[in-house]
């Protein structure tokens, strides 16, 4: 279903101490809120903040899922457990992911399957670098990561996937897209699934990420065809966190 959604990606910041403070400033600020909330931790946090985010209406989510479901896979960590530890929604095919550890299309296609099987939210993240955007490239490059998933799970699973739009060179960096550029590329996705389906590309929720900010946030969420943000660095800031959501509800 087509929403307003802002999630928050920690990363791999914070500590125990800061977990406890900043759900707990969260959640009173944000109690009266139209938009859902989404809390994605490091992995090892998970449990404290599931315990934390108890009865409350922000949702858990985490930042990488494995694409197996059991087995000899060091490090990983599957859809089901984080499941059990009370996910929702789960972050793939990040661009760091993709960049920093080698994860192709194909590999978070079927991160996005076995996301699907136990009923997380996968949120596809899709976007181009600096010079795939300076040599015309952006919108293949979109296609291309998003035709990957598409391939993999058809496109009537997309009712129940979020999609966000990062462009790379907009990561961390202070460069945010324009509103124009990012709707550009954003309806240029619904145009893709629309192709496929019309209702499922009515429906699909879209978010957009690359150093969005308490300052640009609201223009950003003006934009006809982005339905949120995803939220890196300003997500670790009570306030500038709590100004986002209030831009988007
Ligand atoms: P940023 O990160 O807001 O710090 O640019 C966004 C993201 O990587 O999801």
């Amino acid at each position: 279903m087509r929403r307003k959604l802002v999630i928050a990606n920690w990363k791999m910041n914070g500590h125990r101490s800061m977990v406890d403070q900043l759900l707990a400033g969260l959640q009173t600020r944000l109690s009266e809120l139209s938009v859902q909330v989404v809390i994605c931790p490091p992995a090892v946090y998970l449990d404290q903040a599931q315990a934390l985010l108890k009865g409350s209406p922000i949702s858990l989510g985490a930042q990488n899922a494995s694409e197996h479901v059991t087995g000899a896979y060091t490090g990983e960590i599957s859809a089901q457990m984080l499941r059990e530890f009370g996910c929702d929604y789960v972050l793939l095919g990040h661009s760091e992911r993709r960049s920093l550890y080698g994860e192709s299309d194909a590999v978070v296609a079927q991160k996005t399957l076995a996301a699907l099987k136990e009923r997380l939210t996968p949120v596809l993240c899709v976007g181009e670098s600096d010079a795939e955007r300076a040599s015309g490239k952006t919108e293949q490059v979109v296609s291309r990561q998003l035709s990957a998933a598409i391939e993999a799970v058809g496109v009537e699973a997309f009712s129940d996937i979020v999609v966000a739009y990062e462009p790379v060179w907009a990561i961390g960096t202070g460069n945010t897209a324009t509103p124009e550029q990012a709707q550009a590329v954003h309806y240029h996705i619904r145009q893709q699934i629309a192709s496929l389906s019309e209702k499922i590309a009515a429906d699909l929720t879209l978010l957009y990420g690359g150093s969005v900010n308490a300052d640009n946030a609201a223009e950003l969420f003006a934009m006809p065809d982005i339905d949120g943000g995803l939220i890196g660095g300003a997500s670790l800031d009570e306030q500038a966190f709590t100004a986002i959501c209030n831009a988007a509800g």
